[in-house]
Protein backbone atom coordinates (compact mmCIF):
# COMPACT_ATOMS: atom_id res chain seq x y z
CA UNK A 1 0.00 0.00 0.00
CA UNK A 2 0.93 3.94 -0.99
CA UNK A 3 -0.01 6.76 0.16
CA UNK A 4 0.98 10.23 1.20
CA UNK A 5 -0.29 10.35 4.64
CA UNK A 6 0.59 7.06 6.74
CA UNK A 7 -0.41 6.73 10.02
CA UNK A 8 2.86 5.22 12.01
CA UNK A 9 1.77 4.47 15.44
CA UNK A 10 3.10 6.72 17.84
CA UNK A 11 3.58 5.62 21.65
CA UNK A 12 1.88 2.65 21.03
CA UNK A 13 -1.44 4.19 19.56
CA UNK A 14 -2.22 5.44 15.67
CA UNK A 15 -3.52 8.99 14.52
CA UNK A 16 -5.35 8.87 11.47
CA UNK A 17 -8.10 10.22 9.59
CA UNK A 18 -11.40 7.82 8.56
CA UNK A 19 -9.86 7.09 4.90
CA UNK A 20 -6.14 5.61 6.81
CA UNK A 21 -8.35 4.27 9.93
CA UNK A 22 -9.86 1.77 7.04
CA UNK A 23 -7.24 1.30 4.64
CA UNK A 24 -5.28 0.34 8.26
CA UNK A 25 -8.02 -2.60 9.00
CA UNK A 26 -7.47 -4.27 5.69
CA UNK A 27 -3.98 -4.16 5.87
CA UNK A 28 -4.18 -5.39 9.86
CA UNK A 29 -5.97 -8.76 8.45
CA UNK A 30 -3.67 -9.40 5.26
CA UNK A 31 -0.26 -8.11 6.57
CA UNK A 32 2.25 -5.92 4.29
CA UNK A 33 3.97 -2.68 3.75
CA UNK A 34 2.28 0.65 4.10
CA UNK A 35 4.91 2.81 2.50
CA UNK A 36 4.43 7.57 2.06
CA UNK A 37 5.41 10.20 3.65
CA UNK A 38 6.24 10.93 7.54
CA UNK A 39 4.67 13.60 8.00
CA UNK A 40 7.54 15.27 8.79
CA UNK A 41 9.84 17.76 6.90
CA UNK A 42 14.03 18.01 7.76
CA UNK A 43 16.71 19.30 6.49
CA UNK A 44 18.49 16.64 4.88
CA UNK A 45 15.84 13.72 4.40
CA UNK A 46 17.38 10.37 3.96
CA UNK A 47 16.35 8.26 1.05
CA UNK A 48 16.50 5.24 2.78
CA UNK A 49 12.78 4.71 4.81
CA UNK A 50 12.33 4.83 8.20
CA UNK A 51 10.76 1.26 9.19
CA UNK A 52 8.36 0.58 11.94
CA UNK A 53 6.81 -3.07 12.90
CA UNK A 54 3.18 -2.64 14.31
CA UNK A 55 1.66 -6.49 14.28
CA UNK A 56 1.19 -7.59 11.12
CA UNK A 57 1.84 -4.54 9.37
CA UNK A 58 5.87 -2.72 8.24
CA UNK A 59 5.23 0.84 7.87
CA UNK A 60 7.91 2.53 5.89
CA UNK A 61 8.07 6.27 5.70
CA UNK A 62 10.36 9.08 4.21
CA UNK A 63 10.66 12.34 5.08
CA UNK A 64 10.68 15.71 3.13
CA UNK A 65 12.89 18.51 2.31
CA UNK A 66 10.95 21.75 2.79
CA UNK A 67 11.54 22.49 -0.43
CA UNK A 68 10.40 19.28 -2.17
CA UNK A 69 7.13 19.69 0.95
CA UNK A 70 6.56 22.99 -0.49
CA UNK A 71 6.68 21.87 -4.43
CA UNK A 72 5.21 18.53 -4.58
CA UNK A 73 2.38 18.04 -1.47
CA UNK A 74 1.73 21.96 -0.88
CA UNK A 75 2.28 22.75 -4.45
CA UNK A 76 1.50 20.96 -7.09
CA UNK A 77 -0.39 17.96 -5.52
CA UNK A 78 -2.55 20.62 -3.74
CA UNK A 79 -2.80 24.04 -5.86
CA UNK A 80 -3.20 22.09 -9.01
CA UNK A 81 -4.29 19.02 -8.97
CA UNK A 82 -6.82 19.40 -6.04
CA UNK A 83 -8.06 22.61 -7.10
CA UNK A 84 -8.99 20.88 -10.73
CA UNK A 85 -10.04 17.43 -9.92
CA UNK A 86 -12.52 19.37 -7.48
CA UNK A 87 -14.00 21.93 -10.85
CA UNK A 88 -12.01 24.74 -9.45
CA UNK A 89 -10.23 25.98 -12.07
CA UNK A 90 -10.25 29.73 -10.53
CA UNK A 91 -8.13 28.53 -8.10
CA UNK A 92 -5.66 26.58 -10.22
CA UNK A 93 -2.08 27.67 -9.50
CA UNK A 94 0.74 26.54 -12.45
CA UNK A 95 3.91 26.56 -11.23
CA UNK A 96 7.01 24.72 -13.08
CA UNK A 97 9.36 24.07 -10.22
CA UNK A 98 6.16 22.66 -8.15
CA UNK A 99 5.33 20.46 -11.63
CA UNK A 100 8.96 19.38 -11.65
CA UNK A 101 9.00 18.85 -7.69
CA UNK A 102 6.21 16.70 -7.98
CA UNK A 103 7.49 14.53 -10.53
CA UNK A 104 10.69 14.60 -8.64
CA UNK A 105 9.26 13.64 -5.67
CA UNK A 106 7.69 10.68 -7.24
CA UNK A 107 10.72 9.47 -8.54
CA UNK A 108 12.44 9.45 -5.40
CA UNK A 109 9.91 8.00 -3.61
CA UNK A 110 10.17 4.87 -6.20
CA UNK A 111 13.69 4.73 -5.89
CA UNK A 112 13.04 4.43 -2.05
CA UNK A 113 10.46 1.89 -2.03
CA UNK A 114 12.31 -0.31 -4.71
CA UNK A 115 14.27 -2.05 -2.07
CA UNK A 116 11.24 -3.50 -0.01
CA UNK A 117 9.48 -5.20 -3.07
CA UNK A 118 9.18 -8.14 -3.31
CA UNK A 119 8.45 -9.64 -6.85
CA UNK A 120 5.31 -11.42 -6.05
CA UNK A 121 3.97 -8.51 -4.13
CA UNK A 122 0.80 -6.46 -5.17
CA UNK A 123 1.30 -2.67 -5.09
CA UNK A 124 -1.74 -0.86 -4.57
CA UNK A 125 -1.20 3.30 -4.74
CA UNK A 126 -3.61 5.54 -3.58
CA UNK A 127 -4.66 8.88 -4.18
CA UNK A 128 -3.37 12.14 -6.16
CA UNK A 129 -0.26 12.78 -4.63
CA UNK A 130 1.36 9.56 -6.57
CA UNK A 131 -0.27 9.94 -10.20
CA UNK A 132 3.58 8.74 -11.83
CA UNK A 133 4.70 6.43 -9.28
CA UNK A 134 4.13 3.51 -11.33
CA UNK A 135 5.62 4.52 -13.81
CA UNK A 136 8.53 5.08 -12.28
CA UNK A 137 8.68 2.01 -10.86
CA UNK A 138 7.75 0.84 -14.29
CA UNK A 139 11.20 2.08 -15.52
CA UNK A 140 13.41 0.12 -12.73
CA UNK A 141 12.31 -2.57 -14.31
CA UNK A 142 9.49 -3.80 -12.00
CA UNK A 143 6.80 -5.75 -13.34
CA UNK A 144 4.28 -6.14 -10.36
CA UNK A 145 0.18 -6.15 -10.61
CA UNK A 146 0.36 -2.08 -9.39
CA UNK A 147 -3.31 -0.54 -8.90
CA UNK A 148 -4.46 2.85 -8.08
CA UNK A 149 -7.21 4.16 -6.93
CA UNK A 150 -8.52 7.93 -6.77
CA UNK A 151 -9.70 9.22 -3.38
CA UNK A 152 -11.16 12.37 -5.30
CA UNK A 153 -13.01 13.23 -8.13
CA UNK A 154 -11.96 13.27 -11.83
CA UNK A 155 -13.36 15.78 -13.97
CA UNK A 156 -14.90 16.03 -17.42
CA UNK A 157 -11.39 15.99 -20.00
CA UNK A 158 -12.26 20.01 -20.50
CA UNK A 159 -11.88 20.81 -17.02
CA UNK A 160 -8.75 18.52 -16.74
CA UNK A 161 -7.15 19.60 -19.42
CA UNK A 162 -6.55 22.31 -17.53
CA UNK A 163 -3.47 20.43 -15.59
CA UNK A 164 -0.22 21.21 -16.56
CA UNK A 165 1.76 18.14 -17.95
CA UNK A 166 -2.11 16.68 -18.71
CA UNK A 167 -0.79 14.38 -21.45
CA UNK A 168 2.38 13.32 -19.31
CA UNK A 169 -0.50 12.67 -16.66
CA UNK A 170 -2.39 10.51 -18.46
CA UNK A 171 0.33 8.73 -19.93
CA UNK A 172 1.43 8.15 -16.72
CA UNK A 173 -1.77 6.48 -15.47
CA UNK A 174 -0.92 3.74 -18.73
CA UNK A 175 1.61 1.84 -16.07
CA UNK A 176 -0.96 0.77 -13.82
CA UNK A 177 -2.99 -2.31 -14.46
CA UNK A 178 -6.32 -1.35 -12.60
CA UNK A 179 -7.18 2.65 -12.17
CA UNK A 180 -9.90 2.81 -9.31
CA UNK A 181 -12.54 5.65 -9.01
CA UNK A 182 -15.27 6.02 -6.51
CA UNK A 183 -18.37 6.78 -9.19
CA UNK A 184 -18.87 5.11 -12.96
CA UNK A 185 -19.01 9.08 -13.76
CA UNK A 186 -15.66 9.84 -12.55
CA UNK A 187 -14.37 6.86 -14.36
CA UNK A 188 -16.11 7.69 -17.37
CA UNK A 189 -14.59 11.24 -17.55
CA UNK A 190 -11.35 9.56 -16.53
CA UNK A 191 -11.29 7.11 -20.02
CA UNK A 192 -12.99 9.70 -22.03
CA UNK A 193 -9.73 12.15 -21.08
CA UNK A 194 -7.40 9.34 -22.72
CA UNK A 195 -9.83 9.22 -25.96
CA UNK A 196 -9.31 12.77 -26.66
CA UNK A 197 -5.70 13.08 -26.12
CA UNK A 198 -5.12 9.66 -28.54
CA UNK A 199 -3.83 7.63 -25.25
CA UNK A 200 -4.07 4.33 -26.27
CA UNK A 201 -7.42 2.69 -27.53
CA UNK A 202 -10.71 1.98 -25.82
CA UNK A 203 -10.86 -2.29 -25.96
CA UNK A 204 -14.59 -1.84 -24.41
CA UNK A 205 -16.26 0.11 -21.43
CA UNK A 206 -13.66 0.16 -18.81
CA UNK A 207 -10.96 -1.29 -20.46
CA UNK A 208 -8.23 1.10 -22.35
CA UNK A 209 -4.89 -0.36 -24.50
CA UNK A 210 -2.15 1.54 -23.78
CA UNK A 211 1.35 0.79 -25.16
CA UNK A 212 0.31 -2.68 -25.79
CA UNK A 213 -1.01 -3.33 -22.14
CA UNK A 214 -4.43 -3.45 -21.04
CA UNK A 215 -5.05 -0.98 -17.98
CA UNK A 216 -8.77 -1.97 -16.25
CA UNK A 217 -10.79 1.21 -15.21
CA UNK A 218 -13.65 1.45 -12.89
CA UNK A 219 -16.08 2.31 -10.08
CA UNK A 220 -14.93 1.16 -6.75
CA UNK A 221 -17.23 3.31 -4.34
CA UNK A 222 -15.47 3.19 -0.60
CA UNK A 223 -17.34 2.03 2.39
CA UNK A 224 -16.73 2.06 6.13
CA UNK A 225 -16.51 -0.33 9.22
CA UNK A 226 -20.66 -0.13 9.14
CA UNK A 227 -21.15 -2.29 11.89
CA UNK A 228 -18.01 -1.03 13.73
CA UNK A 229 -19.26 2.31 13.74
CA UNK A 230 -22.87 1.37 14.44
CA UNK A 231 -21.19 -0.43 17.95
CA UNK A 232 -19.38 2.72 18.39
CA UNK A 233 -22.72 4.82 17.98
CA UNK A 234 -24.71 2.96 20.09
CA UNK A 235 -22.03 3.07 23.18
CA UNK A 236 -20.80 6.64 22.50
CA UNK A 237 -23.99 7.67 24.98
CA UNK A 238 -21.49 7.16 27.56
CA UNK A 239 -18.65 9.67 25.98
CA UNK A 240 -17.81 12.46 28.09
CA UNK A 241 -18.07 15.07 25.79
CA UNK A 242 -21.39 14.04 23.95
CA UNK A 243 -23.49 13.88 27.28
CA UNK A 244 -21.76 17.62 27.99
CA UNK A 245 -23.16 18.66 24.53
CA UNK A 246 -26.23 16.83 24.81
CA UNK A 247 -27.04 19.13 28.15
CA UNK A 248 -25.71 21.90 26.51
CA UNK A 249 -28.41 21.76 24.20
CA UNK A 250 -31.64 21.68 26.14
CA UNK A 251 -34.62 20.48 24.13
CA UNK A 252 -32.93 22.04 20.93
CA UNK A 253 -32.55 20.06 17.94
CA UNK A 254 -29.39 19.28 16.80
CA UNK A 255 -27.67 19.90 12.93
CA UNK A 256 -24.13 18.43 12.34
CA UNK A 257 -21.48 19.38 9.64
CA UNK A 258 -17.99 17.77 9.89
CA UNK A 259 -15.54 18.53 7.47
CA UNK A 260 -12.21 19.45 6.65
CA UNK A 261 -12.18 23.27 6.44
CA UNK A 262 -11.33 23.18 2.66
CA UNK A 263 -13.09 25.12 -0.08
CA UNK A 264 -14.72 21.50 -1.76
CA UNK A 265 -16.89 20.99 1.22
CA UNK A 266 -19.26 24.38 0.30
CA UNK A 267 -18.88 25.70 3.98
CA UNK A 268 -19.42 29.25 3.27
CA UNK A 269 -23.16 28.16 1.47
CA UNK A 270 -23.87 25.70 3.94
CA UNK A 271 -23.61 28.89 6.89
CA UNK A 272 -25.30 30.66 4.65
CA UNK A 273 -28.28 28.01 3.80
CA UNK A 274 -28.58 27.67 7.84
CA UNK A 275 -29.32 31.66 8.18
CA UNK A 276 -31.58 31.35 5.15
CA UNK A 277 -33.47 28.43 6.75
CA UNK A 278 -33.93 30.12 9.89
CA UNK A 279 -34.73 33.52 8.65
CA UNK A 280 -37.56 32.04 6.92
CA UNK A 281 -38.76 29.68 9.50
CA UNK A 282 -38.80 31.87 12.65
CA UNK A 283 -40.47 29.23 14.58
CA UNK A 284 -37.49 27.30 14.96
CA UNK A 285 -35.40 30.15 16.57
CA UNK A 286 -33.93 28.83 19.53
CA UNK A 287 -35.60 25.41 19.15
CA UNK A 288 -32.21 24.51 16.31
CA UNK A 289 -28.80 24.35 17.45
CA UNK A 290 -25.97 23.95 14.30
CA UNK A 291 -22.66 22.54 15.16
CA UNK A 292 -19.89 22.36 12.22
CA UNK A 293 -16.77 20.63 13.25
CA UNK A 294 -13.71 22.06 10.83
CA UNK A 295 -10.56 21.14 11.83
CA UNK A 296 -8.17 23.34 10.20
CA UNK A 297 -6.46 21.78 7.15
CA UNK A 298 -3.25 22.50 4.61
CA UNK A 299 -2.67 26.17 6.20
CA UNK A 300 0.27 26.88 4.39
CA UNK A 301 -1.73 26.87 1.44
CA UNK A 302 -2.88 30.73 0.81
CA UNK A 303 -6.53 29.74 -0.74
CA UNK A 304 -6.54 27.68 3.14
CA UNK A 305 -5.41 30.61 4.86
CA UNK A 306 -8.30 32.87 3.23
CA UNK A 307 -11.01 30.51 3.41
CA UNK A 308 -10.22 30.21 7.55
CA UNK A 309 -10.92 33.81 8.15
CA UNK A 310 -13.86 33.98 5.31
CA UNK A 311 -15.43 31.18 7.32
CA UNK A 312 -14.99 31.96 10.71
CA UNK A 313 -16.43 35.88 10.17
CA UNK A 314 -19.28 34.27 8.43
CA UNK A 315 -19.93 31.76 11.44
CA UNK A 316 -19.17 35.23 13.81
CA UNK A 317 -21.18 37.24 11.64
CA UNK A 318 -23.85 34.73 11.43
CA UNK A 319 -24.31 34.36 15.44
CA UNK A 320 -23.93 37.99 15.98
CA UNK A 321 -27.06 39.00 13.62
CA UNK A 322 -29.26 35.71 14.54
CA UNK A 323 -28.60 34.81 17.78
CA UNK A 324 -29.61 35.08 21.20
CA UNK A 325 -28.71 36.29 24.70
CA UNK A 326 -29.12 32.34 25.42
CA UNK A 327 -29.27 30.75 22.12
CA UNK A 328 -25.86 30.49 19.76
CA UNK A 329 -27.23 29.44 16.59
CA UNK A 330 -23.96 28.08 15.13
CA UNK A 331 -21.59 26.22 17.26
CA UNK A 332 -18.28 26.67 14.85
CA UNK A 333 -15.05 24.54 16.20
CA UNK A 334 -11.63 24.59 14.31
CA UNK A 335 -10.79 21.49 16.49
CA UNK A 336 -10.82 17.48 16.03
CA UNK A 337 -13.07 15.61 17.81
CA UNK A 338 -12.06 11.68 18.26
CA UNK A 339 -13.94 8.67 16.40
CA UNK A 340 -16.16 7.76 19.38
CA UNK A 341 -17.34 11.00 20.87
CA UNK A 342 -18.35 11.53 16.56
CA UNK A 343 -20.33 8.87 16.58
CA UNK A 344 -22.14 10.23 19.48
CA UNK A 345 -22.70 13.37 18.23
CA UNK A 346 -23.98 12.00 14.68
CA UNK A 347 -26.56 10.08 16.65
CA UNK A 348 -27.96 12.30 18.63
CA UNK A 349 -28.40 15.15 15.55
CA UNK A 350 -31.90 15.16 13.70
CA UNK A 351 -29.78 16.35 10.36
CA UNK A 352 -26.07 15.15 8.92
CA UNK A 353 -25.84 18.32 6.53
CA UNK A 354 -22.95 17.20 3.98
CA UNK A 355 -23.31 19.81 1.42
CA UNK A 356 -19.84 19.70 -0.58
CA UNK A 357 -19.45 21.53 -3.75
CA UNK A 358 -17.71 18.43 -5.41
CA UNK A 359 -16.35 15.40 -3.43
CA UNK A 360 -14.59 11.86 -4.19
CA UNK A 361 -17.65 10.27 -1.94
CA UNK A 362 -17.48 11.51 1.51
CA UNK A 363 -17.26 9.45 4.39
CA UNK A 364 -18.90 11.58 6.79
CA UNK A 365 -22.47 10.80 4.88
CA UNK A 366 -22.03 7.20 5.70
CA UNK A 367 -21.20 7.41 9.10
CA UNK A 368 -23.43 9.79 10.13
CA UNK A 369 -26.26 7.17 8.51
CA UNK A 370 -24.66 4.43 10.47
CA UNK A 371 -24.59 6.12 13.59
CA UNK A 372 -28.15 6.81 13.74
CA UNK A 373 -30.36 4.94 16.08
CA UNK A 374 -32.82 2.53 14.04
CA UNK A 375 -36.35 3.62 15.56
CA UNK A 376 -35.84 7.27 15.84
CA UNK A 377 -33.45 7.73 12.96
CA UNK A 378 -32.03 11.65 11.67
CA UNK A 379 -32.15 12.50 7.82
CA UNK A 380 -29.48 12.96 6.04
CA UNK A 381 -28.87 16.30 3.86
CA UNK A 382 -26.63 15.28 0.62
CA UNK A 383 -25.21 17.37 -2.29
CA UNK A 384 -25.66 15.69 -5.51
CA UNK A 385 -22.24 16.60 -6.36
CA UNK A 386 -20.78 13.97 -3.67
CA UNK A 387 -19.59 10.09 -4.50
CA UNK A 388 -21.40 9.72 -1.73
CA UNK A 389 -24.98 10.64 -3.17
CA UNK A 390 -24.89 7.74 -6.04
CA UNK A 391 -25.52 5.17 -3.49
CA UNK A 392 -27.12 6.79 -0.24
CA UNK A 393 -30.99 6.85 -2.28
CA UNK A 394 -32.11 7.67 0.93
CA UNK A 395 -30.86 10.91 1.50
CA UNK A 396 -32.55 14.62 0.85
CA UNK A 397 -30.11 15.16 -1.88
CA UNK A 398 -29.78 18.87 -2.53
CA UNK A 399 -27.31 21.24 -5.00
CA UNK A 400 -25.11 22.94 -2.51
CA UNK A 401 -25.09 26.60 -4.68
CA UNK A 402 -29.21 26.66 -4.30
CA UNK A 403 -29.37 28.36 -0.51
CA UNK A 404 -32.87 28.56 -0.68
CA UNK A 405 -33.67 24.80 -1.85
CA UNK A 406 -31.02 23.57 0.74
CA UNK A 407 -32.77 25.77 3.88
CA UNK A 408 -36.30 24.03 2.60
CA UNK A 409 -34.67 20.89 2.75
CA UNK A 410 -33.54 21.57 6.40
CA UNK A 411 -37.12 22.80 7.35
CA UNK A 412 -37.99 19.26 5.42
CA UNK A 413 -36.22 17.15 7.26
CA UNK A 414 -36.98 18.31 11.12
CA UNK A 415 -40.19 18.10 9.93
CA UNK A 416 -40.12 14.52 8.26
CA UNK A 417 -42.56 12.21 9.79
CA UNK A 418 -40.84 9.16 11.58
CA UNK A 419 -41.98 6.45 9.12
CA UNK A 420 -40.26 8.48 6.24
CA UNK A 421 -36.72 8.71 8.73
CA UNK A 422 -36.81 4.85 9.30
CA UNK A 423 -37.67 4.40 5.57
CA UNK A 424 -35.03 6.22 4.40
CA UNK A 425 -32.78 5.49 6.83
CA UNK A 426 -33.82 1.58 5.89
CA UNK A 427 -32.54 1.64 2.36
CA UNK A 428 -29.02 3.39 2.67
CA UNK A 429 -28.33 0.83 5.88
CA UNK A 430 -29.13 -1.69 3.20
CA UNK A 431 -26.23 -0.66 1.23
CA UNK A 432 -23.65 0.43 3.97
CA UNK A 433 -24.10 -3.50 5.59
CA UNK A 434 -23.43 -4.80 1.55
CA UNK A 435 -20.40 -2.30 0.68
CA UNK A 436 -18.35 -2.22 3.23
CA UNK A 437 -14.83 -0.73 3.82
CA UNK A 438 -13.92 -4.56 3.50
CA UNK A 439 -15.82 -5.46 0.77
CA UNK A 440 -14.33 -2.48 -1.71
CA UNK A 441 -10.59 -3.37 -0.49
CA UNK A 442 -11.66 -7.10 -1.28
CA UNK A 443 -13.01 -5.93 -4.64
CA UNK A 444 -10.61 -3.54 -5.74
CA UNK A 445 -7.73 -6.07 -4.95
CA UNK A 446 -9.51 -9.26 -6.77
CA UNK A 447 -9.92 -7.18 -9.95
CA UNK A 448 -6.23 -6.67 -9.64
CA UNK A 449 -5.31 -10.41 -8.93
CA UNK A 450 -7.83 -11.23 -11.69
CA UNK A 451 -6.29 -9.68 -14.67
CA UNK A 452 -5.01 -11.72 -17.26
CA UNK A 453 -1.27 -12.42 -17.39
CA UNK A 454 -0.69 -9.77 -20.66
CA UNK A 455 -1.14 -7.19 -17.97
CA UNK A 456 2.94 -8.36 -16.73
CA UNK A 457 4.38 -7.63 -19.66
CA UNK A 458 6.76 -5.26 -19.50
CA UNK A 459 5.66 -0.94 -20.19
CA UNK A 460 7.08 1.51 -21.92
CA UNK A 461 7.08 4.49 -20.28
O1 LIG B 1 -9.41 12.25 0.50
C1 LIG B 1 -8.45 12.99 -0.14
C2 LIG B 1 -7.29 13.32 0.77
O2 LIG B 1 -6.31 14.02 0.09
C3 LIG B 1 -6.63 12.11 1.37
O3 LIG B 1 -5.67 11.58 0.53
C4 LIG B 1 -6.07 12.72 2.60
O4 LIG B 1 -5.79 11.79 3.59
C5 LIG B 1 -7.15 13.70 3.03
O5 LIG B 1 -7.72 14.15 1.83
C6 LIG B 1 -6.62 14.82 3.89
O6 LIG B 1 -5.74 15.64 3.18
P1 LIG B 1 -4.27 15.93 3.67
O7 LIG B 1 -3.54 14.64 3.69
O8 LIG B 1 -3.73 16.89 2.65
O9 LIG B 1 -4.37 16.54 5.02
Amino acid sequence: MVSNRVPVPKDGTSKAGGLTVALEGALKRSGGLWFGWSGETVENPSDQAKVVQAGKITFAVLDLSQKDYDEYYAGFANRALWPVCHYRLDLVQIERQELDGYFRVNRAFAASLAPLLRPDDVIWVHDYHFIPLAAELRRLGFKNRIGFFLHIPWPPSDVASALPAYQQLLQGFGAYDLIGFHTPQDAENFQRCLVRENIGSPTGTGEHQIDGHTVRIGAFPVGIDTEGFVRAAASAERNALVRRTKASLGDRDLIIGVDRLDYSKGLKQRIEAFSCFIRSNPDFRNRVTYIQITPKSRSDVPEYQRMQREIAEQAGWTNGSLGEVDWTPVRYVNGTVGHAALAGLYRMSRIGLVTPLRDGMNLVAKEFVAAQQPDDPGVLILSRFAGAAHELDGAILVNPYDTEACAASIARALRMPLEERRERWDSMMGRLRTNTVEAWCQRFLSGLSDLSNESLEPHES
